[in-house]
């Protein structure tokens, strides 16, 4: 049979019955900090009605506040991280475990970030175990409701904001009182996309006057629609790249925008900075030498600090005092909303399963569907994803 067909078989083989049906596992997540789970009890229906059995390791979701019961109410059988393991042909993950605790064949679905550690992928390759990454869901309208970057990525912008305006000294609000009336705070959020938007809208939610600036120039009218100013910056030229993401810049461009980018900044209360070139260093957009220009008392969030910073102090899960210009950098912020964060993303990955689901409830890992075959990183014993295997071809040599 052709690869990926032969689950169902399998399946009717090793229990000796005619059920067809996956099943699926879904463990406690063990790295620090990661409160989410790759599975709600809402989204256990879904599974339940595609015939699947789902086993959750005990306590999976307790940090993002579904109990136990909240999951075997449901039909879920809850059991030890071994038995999960053994039973489960998919394992639901955030972050994928170590690949030499899982099986030959299995297969995992999760945020494995395979442009930044692609060595994660070769060790998931060597154990002949699948893997999905689900950073490679495809920007495309049929992905939509798998796509994870979009989902976090919103959680993360109002977020941020929620941070940046506890750390200021200052109100976000106008407020006209018998004490005289209070100013609104200013806030600038560089990059315009999913997270940088969400921060837009929350900042604008809570009062204050907020500009936003990218390189794409196609964001603009979505930042004005938004209520915010767009910072017009000129750089010669469109900062457009392929597939609605931008692209990296020439050192003449940087110079341009950083010139113009200074003068912006020493007018913020908050400044939020967003920006990423995917599979590259986040570009530097904000250097020490623009921060000296800067007010006392401004806080910089800056949301690209895990994957290397927009703003060169930044210091990753720390907050960097510069001049009196707080620099907040913290990572994984989708965690810190656990239970909408796991809905959001259990919700995009029951999406996608169901996707390479037969009728029957079967598997069926079709590669000539772009997104099975966009996300899959490594299939029997090798890297099948090019960039990936560009990447650690790379690293070899
Ligand atoms: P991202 O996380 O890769 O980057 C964040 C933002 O930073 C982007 O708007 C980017 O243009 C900006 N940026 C990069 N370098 C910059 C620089 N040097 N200076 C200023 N800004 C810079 O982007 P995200 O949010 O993941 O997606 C970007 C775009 O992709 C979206 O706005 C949308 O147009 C498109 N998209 C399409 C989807 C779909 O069709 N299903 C789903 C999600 C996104």
């Amino acid at each position: 049979s052709p690869p990926g067909f032969g689950c169902a078989d399998a399946k009717i083989f090793r229990k000796g019955s005619c059920t067809l049906g996956l099943s699926v596992g879904v463990l406690k997540e063990t790295q620090p900090g990661e409160r989410r789970v790759a599975i709600t009890p809402k989204v256990l229906d879904v599974l339940s009605k595609s015939n699947a059995e789902v086993w959750i390791e005990r306590d999976a979701g307790t940090e993002s506040g579904f109990a136990d019961e909240s999951f075997s109410t449901k039909g879920a059988k809850i059991a030890t991280r071994a038995e999960v393991l053994q039973h489960a042909e998919v394992l639901f993950t955030v972050v994928p475990p170590e690949p030499e605790t899982l099986r030959k064949g299995q297969v995992v679905i999760g945020l494995c970030d395979p442009l930044g550690n692609p060595q994660l992928a070769d060790r998931y390759a060597k154990a002949g175990v699948t893997l999905f990454a689900m950073e490679l869901v495809p920007r495309t309208t049929r992905a939509q409701s798998m796509d994870v970057l979009s989902s976090m990525a919103s959680i993360a912008g109002y977020k941020a904001v929620l941070l940046a305006a506890s750390a200021l000294s200052r109100l976000f609000p106008m407020m006209t009182t018998a004490a005289g009336t209070i100013a609104p705070a200013r806030v600038l959020v560089i990059g315009a996309g999913v997270a940088g938007l969400q921060a837009i809208a929350t900042a604008r939610r809570l009062g204050a006057v907020v500009s936003g600036y990218d390189v794409r120039s196609a964001v603009k009218e979505q930042i004005e629609s938004l209520g915010a100013k767009f910072v017009n910056i000129d750089i010669g030229a469109a900062g457009e790249g392929q597939g609605g993401y931008a692209r990296q810049l020439t050192p003449e461009e940087i110079q341009k925008q950083r010139d113009q980018m200074a003068a912006v900044l020493t007018e913020q209360d908050v400044v939020i900075t967003t920006a990423a070139v995917p599979g590259r260093r986040a570009p530097l957009l904000v250097t020490r030498d623009m921060m000296k220009g800067m007010q006392p008392g401004t806080v910089i969030l800056d949301m690209a600090a895990q994957y290397g910073g927009n703003c060169e102090v930044t210091k990753a899960g720390e907050t960097v005092m510069q001049n009196g210009v707080a620099v907040i950098g913290p990572v994984n912020l989708p965690a810190t909303v656990p239970g909408h964060a796991s809905q959001m993303y259990s919700r995009n990955l029951v999406t996608f399963l169901k996707n390479m689901m037969t009728k029957e409830g079967a598997l069926n890992i079709d590669t000539n569907d772009d997104i099975v075959r966009d996300t899959l990183v490594a299939r029997d014993g090798e890297i099948v994803n090019a960039r990936v295997k560009e990447l650690l071809g790379a690293a070899k040599s």
